[in-house]
């Protein structure tokens, strides 16, 4: 079985990812919780877009608890390519994994199957990126995107948005449900928790969620 092929770039590709790189600069440049350290290894590990994410874990901010509510929460020192962990978020008995691509991509999901909620596992050895296959009934899942790829599953599977910070730890710093980009979901919780930290981000400037 191949792995997924990407499309070829269209014109202008780059010329748009030196402009969201140049948006990000000024972004962070202008966060004055943000080192120039923390600022060098975003610019190396959002290309994916996780500004928002990002953002919020280097701002050190909510490191919460308990409070109902889902922060930033460290799941690992380190994640290394073909390696995963699971872990609970948002809330206690939210059963969720991240995932270290052999590509070094960086994705996290929850591990509830959206048929009738079993659990899901990871096999590394399916293909390229390996593939998310719930026991219950066959269900499976794209280690990349969490589409639905056999099976009953009516949905794909709900992200967990992850980071990695300067120093290299994996962080969950937020979720979005079934088929929601990474980053609407990111600001739609951050805007309840921080609106200001959201505007900083980025936020203000993607469409509101509910
Ligand atoms: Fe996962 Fe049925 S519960 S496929």
């Amino acid at each position: 079985m191949s792995g997924p092929v990407n499309p070829p770039e269209p014109d202008g590709a780059e010329d748009g990812r030196r402009a969201e790189r140049a948006a990000l600069r000024e972004r962070i440049s202008a966060d004055p919780l943000t080192t120039r350290r923390d600022y060098l290894r975003i610019v190396a590990t959002v290309s994916g877009g996780l500004v928002v994410g990002s953002t919020v874990v280097s701002a050190g901010v909510l490191h919460r608890h308990g409070d109902g509510e889902a922060g930033a929460v460290k799941v690992a020192d380190r994640l290394e390519p073909g390696q995963a962990i699971s872990f609970d978020y948002p809330g206690e008995d939210d059963r969720a994994m991240a995932i270290r691509l052999p590509d070094g991509t960086l994705v996290g999901y929850s591990t509830v199957c959206t048929h009738l909620a079993c659990g899901v596992l990871w096999r590394r050895d399916e293909g390229t990126d390996g593939d998310l296959y719930c026991p219950c009934h066959e269900g499976k899942f794209d280690s990349r995107t969490g589409e639905v790829t056999g099976g009953p599953p009516p949905r794909p599977l709900p992200k967990v948005v992850m980071v990695e910070d300067a120093q290299g730890a994996v962080w969950a710093v937020g979720t979005a449900r079934s088929g929601e980009d990474e980053q609407e979901g990111l600001c739609r919780g951050l805007r309840q928790r921080d609106p200001q930290l959201a505007d900083r981000a980025g936020c203000a400037s993607r469409k509101s969620g509910k």
